[in-house]
């Protein structure tokens, strides 16, 4: 086995994109098994100790990067313009999103390597919640309410309850939904005669935009990590 290669390894691990990362190894602050290692193509042994500006760099296994989604990107790798065009300089070859935004939708949108949090975030038994921001062509009403959090029928399927917050202009309302179906903001509203005239997501779980502007991608902090694991029951 020839080792992951060091600038593929720390991109991997959030210390940069691939030019960055071979710009700091280039600078002699990088450490393999105590050596300075000035070729970002060296490959590291698995399981060898890093080091970063002499101190020493948890090999994490996974990367998870949250992207600000803009409107007019295609969550797909075969489609354009597609989100993955955003991720510029991150190795994008195992990275998988968490549910999918529409083309016109925009916001919160996580990648990750890790599989098992991948399927523990997008099945519906972990209950984790995804928070949109709509603007409607008609006012939402209490009975709107009522109706998402009872459940209403999709494909013959009741939705789990969604809570609907009607602020004081009922045209842009805050939706939270347990589960991700396809295109399942758009068709609950739908079902209630009316339309969705503008879609952001603006949480999962634990995790918000922050000020992350649009177009915008960085890992994520160990914090979010760990409060993300938690909410899905995974060990760190
Ligand atoms: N629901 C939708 O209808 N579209 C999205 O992009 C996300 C949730």
């Amino acid at each position: 086995m020839r080792g992951e290669r060091l600038d593929r390894l720390l991109a991997r691990l959030g210390l940069g994109s691939r030019k960055e990362v071979g710009r700091l190894v280039r600078s002699g602050r990088v450490r393999v098994e105590g050596q300075v290692v000035l070729d970002p193509g060296f490959h590291v042994p698995e399981r060898a100790g890093l080091e970063v500006e002499g101190r020493p760099l948890a090999t994490r296994r996974h990367l998870h990067l949250l992207l600000h989604k803009p409107a007019g990107y295609v969550t797909s790798r075969k489609e354009g313009p597609s989100v993955y065009a955003l991720l510029q300089g991150f190795p994008t070859r195992d990275l998988s999103p968490v549910g999918r935004l529409d083309k016109d939708a925009e916001g919160l949108l996580l990648f990750t390597t890790h599989g098992e949090l991948l399927h523990r975030l997008t099945h519906p038994r972990h209950k984790v919640e995804k928070r949109y921001l709509v603007r409607l062509l008609h006012p939402a009403t209490e009975a709107d309410a009522r109706a998402f959090q009872e459940g209403i029928f999709l494909d013959g399927e009741r939705t789990l309850p969604a809570r609907l917050r009607l602020g004081e202009d009922p045209i842009w309302v805050e939706l939270t939904l347990l589960e991700g179906r396809f295109h399942q903001v758009k068709r609950m509203f739908r079902a209630r005669g009316n339309r969705v005239l503008y879609l952001k997501r603006l949480g999962l779980g634990p995790l918000t935009l922050g000020d992350l502007p649009p177009g915008g991608v960085r890992p994520l902090t160990p914090e979010e990590e760990g409060a993300l694991y938690l909410a899905v029951g995974l060990a760190p």
